[in-house]
């Protein structure tokens, strides 16, 4: 059992291989948050000596301690309006004039297996790995019940986290605020490591020291976005890729959130996570429940890496599901960036025989193939195959395509309309819009409003009158704006800030609908890339578009901030032309191979414009990445330099370190260069490995061929490699070595 009641020093501990996780319920029925880190034994109450502070107000049934107080001790899902000045984590008012949040403890259970939540996705159990600690609360004076949820996962050092609000009451309950966890460190000195960015250059690492007072990340735009990643890391200020205090949260969830850390006055360390609070409220009447997305907490006291590697193997397990989740991925070539809105039966057919003679599996038809759908301005909604641009129908051209040897996909972005399409004209007030204003507009569209039934209906069928009448293998599914105007016209006004929430609700359940019944359909998410990136979005759909940038050395940042969190198998990379669309920059072809080669793999690129010797490269490039695909999916990932180094490296270690690939590519190149020398990682120190590959991309002085070099694996791992210097335009060198 990883959960424990002590009776005596009423505390509840969760273990997990390498960590404990420790709460205590004090007279009378606060429940404290007592430790979570590195494995530690007996009760940890000792650590909180009374301390009158000043200004640090005490419960009333403890008024005569005056160095207890909620303000000061560690809180497991913190109140407000009762005494404790920091981060709440749940605040809600009533009628009757009950304001805030003050909750007690009321009871718990422990059961085998892993809670799941009715309305939002969760990490699942794959099989008696994990157990459940539910801790009942109760603000009496509200009527509110609230459930925090815990799933403990031994094996994979993870815990969950989520929180069910009942109104138990006889009153309607208003939630203002309905954190989904609260974590309190109360002691060490912490930094933030948080992933930010913008449409075309997501997820970019920043590390700061945490200053006193409220900081944090979040997004109000009714997705995860691009410019905040719903993950973020707090370590120990010396902690690096290898070693130190690491803390792991990651919000299950699509939509608007906050993700808030506030150092306070005694330099104790909160961090509240959950659906944003602005702009949301949620009427919660007698007898009804809301869940909280699930929060996901890993910690690990071995640096950075090992913190990654934890929640890319429990993305990967946990929460990706279906058959596709551990499954090869095809090679797929998508037809975007070749043709753009320029398709039409004859196209797709042309790029679909240079995909076949390439050696691609999957050839995908991205936007442009419905309704009058010539440009970005129109026909969003209006999803039935253009019949100028298909006159046999789409059935005759993915026949076509098929036999070629390809199977087919298609692109959708069903949560969408344009204003500019038969949808809109017929149904005006299923578009998320403010009463008596003029919409803004995104890309020229507006959102549909997922919290409607009918809405989510129509998406629903929109994508599964596809998939009944076509065989289809993959969807991408694309949602190319943040949401604005959120008001429905669905609900009354003193529900409206439901709207958002629901929409998401809303999303999940057409998801969820569509995944179960086409199971054997490999869904992509995307949303202008890499804007909805994010744990809610793998648990349906196990691969997203990372980013909207295809240029391998911008993508060189994109895909490793990326990987703090994420599993290589879910991070879609394209090699595509040259000069880049995006940037205008030439690259090697083996490099854009080498940045692109990861678990969901392809190309986004017009076959016709290839030269015979690219075609070539290609088809080594596929035949390499398919031999390695095992390791590069499932294979551990290592990081191997920092963003102010000249180079990229990173490497990828099999489970029984047989072999490793390694990748290094130039972001810059200097003349006179310092050695280019690392440390190898993960590899076994008793063995010794032999170099049976080497690959160069875009030197333009040749390289010394190292291949059938053999060194033990202490040195590799201690006393590094030093590599021939790389000159050229961004150069690459990958070396395969495999233990003897
Ligand atoms: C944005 C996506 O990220 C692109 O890959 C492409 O599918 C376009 N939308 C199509 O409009």
């Amino acid at each position: 059992m990883s959960i424990h009641f002590d009776a005596k020093a009423r505390t509840l501990t969760l273990n997990t291989a390498h960590t404990t996780y420790q709460m205590q319920i004090a007279e009378p029925g606060h429940l404290l948050h007592l430790y979570y880190g590195s494995r530690a034994e007996g009760c940890l109450d000792y650590l909180y000596l009374p301390h009158d502070c000043g200004f640090s107000p005490n419960p009333y049934e403890r008024h005569t301690e005056r160095g207890w107080s909620l303000d000061t001790l560690p809180q497991e899902y913190s109140g407000s309006n009762g005494g404790d000045y920091r981060l709440p984590s749940l605040a809600l008012s009533t009628d009757s004039g009950v304001v805030g949040a003050e909750l007690r403890y009321v009871s718990h259970t422990i059961e085998e297996g892993k809670y799941a939540l009715s309305s939002l996705p969760t990490a699942w159990d794959r099989g008696g790995e994990a157990q459940t600690l539910t801790v009942t609360l109760r603000d009496e004076a509200a009527g509110l019940t609230v459930e925090l949820l815990y799933g403990v996962y031994e094996e994979q050092d993870v815990i969950t986290r989520a929180v069910r609000l009942i109104n138990s009451g006889s009153q309607t309950i208003r939630l203002e605020r309905a954190a989904s966890a609260c974590l309190d460190l109360p002691f060490g000195r912490w930094d933030m490591l948080h992933f930010h960015g913008r449409h075309t250059l997501e997820r970019q690492s920043e590390r700061r020291e945490l200053m006193v007072g409220t900081q944090g990340i979040g997004s109000r735009r009714g997705t995860s976005s691009h410019q905040h990643n719903p993950f973020l890391i707090l370590c120990e200020h010396d902690a690096t890729e290898d070693h130190g205090d690491c803390c792991g949260a990651m919000l299950v969830y699509s939509g608007s959130f906050a993700m808030e850390v506030e150092r306070d006055q005694m330099d104790s360390v909160r961090l509240v996570a959950g659906i944003a609070d602005e702009g949301f409220s949620w009427q919660l009447l007698p007898g009804a429940l809301f869940e909280t997305p699930e929060l996901l907490l890993s910690f690990t006291d071995s640096g950075l890496t090992a913190l990654s590697q934890r929640f890319q193997r429990f993305l990967r397990r946990n929460i990706c599901r279906g058959p596709w989740a551990e499954r090869p991925r095809p090679v797929l070539l998508n037809s975007w960036e070749a043709a753009y809105f320029d398709i039409d039966a004859e196209r797709i057919r042309s790029i679909a025989r240079g995909a076949a003679d390439l050696g691609v599996d999957l050839l995908v038809m991205d936007d442009g193939w419905f309704g009058e759908r010539c440009d970005d301005h129109r026909a969003l909604g209006d999803w039935t195959v253009n019949p100028q641009k298909f006159p046999a129908g789409l059935g005759a051209v993915i026949d076509e395509i098929r036999d070629m040897g390809l199977s087919f996909g298609l692109w959708v972005e069903p949560e969408m309309v344009s204003e500019d399409s038969a949808l809109y004209r017929a149904h005006p007030d299923w578009a998320l819009r403010v009463p008596g204003r003029a919409p803004t507009l995104g890309r020229d569209q507006l959102v549909l409003d997922l919290s409607r039934a009918e809405v989510e209906d129509f998406v629903y069928e929109t994508v599964a009158s596809l998939l009944r009448a076509y065989p289809i293998a993959y969807i991408k599914w694309d949602m190319n704006r943040s949401l604005s105007d959120v008001a429905s016209r669905a609900l009354p006004p003193e529900r409206q800030g439901e709207t958002a929430h629901r929409y998401l609700l809303g999303l999940y359940r057409v998801m969820d609908r569509l995944t179960r019944e086409f199971p054997e359909v490999l869904f992509e998410g995307c949303s202008g890339g890499g804007g909805r990136f994010d744990a809610g979005i793998l648990a349906y759909f196990p691969q997203i578009w990372c980013s909207d940038n295809t240029d391998p050395i911008a993508r060189l940042s994109i895909q490793e901030g990326t990987s703090f969190a994420y599993p290589y198998s879910a991070i879609a990379a394209h090699v595509s032309a040259s000069p880049n669309h995006q940037t205008g920059r030439q690259t090697p072809l083996g490099t854009r191979g080498f940045v692109a080669a990861t678990g969901a793999f392809g190309y986004e690129l017009d076959p016709g414009r290839l030269t015979e010797t690219e075609r070539d490269e290609i088809r080594a490039q596929i035949a390499a990445w398919r031999e390695r695909e095992p390791l590069l999916r499932a294979g551990e990932h290592y990081r191997l330099s920092a963003p102010e180094e000249p180079y990229c490296a990173w490497q990828f270690v099999a489970a029984d370190q047989s072999e490793t690939l390694f990748t290094l590519v130039m972001r810059r190149v200097e003349s006179n260069p310092r050695p280019l020398h690392l440390r190898l990682k993960g590899l076994d120190a008793e063995a010794c490995y032999e170099i049976v590959q080497q690959e160069t991309a875009g030197c333009a002085l040749a390289v010394p061929d190292m291949s059938g070099t053999v060194l033990p694996g202490s040195a590799l791992l201690r006393g590094g490699v030093t590599l021939p210097p790389l000159y050229g335009d961004y150069p690459g060198i990958r070396l395969l070595l495999r233990k003897q």
